[in-house]
């Protein structure tokens, strides 16, 4: 009850392709190094995660997480 999802993006992996912003410009940004960046806490609500999960499929250094939490 009451599942929080949260989508994160791993810095370490991340090479900064550009896709997860591209694709979903209200969930990610990007900093100075061009690597993206989760705007705010990364909650996701019914209407985000979709698009979350294709930001994640398309992320070719697989460095986005989505996160369940209670
Ligand atoms: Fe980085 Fe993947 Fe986005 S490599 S910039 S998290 S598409």
């Amino acid at each position: 009850m009451g599942r929080i999802m949260k989508v994160v993006i791993d810095a370490d992996l991340c090479q900064g392709h550009g896709r997860c912003f591209s694709i979903a410009p209200i969930i990610f940004d990007f900093d100075e190094l061009g690597n993206g960046v989760v705007i705010g806490v990364g909650s996701l609500t019914p209407e985000t995660i979709d698009l979350a999960r294709l930001a994640q499929a398309n992320c070719p250094e697989h460095a986005i997480f989505i996160e369940e939490s209670s």
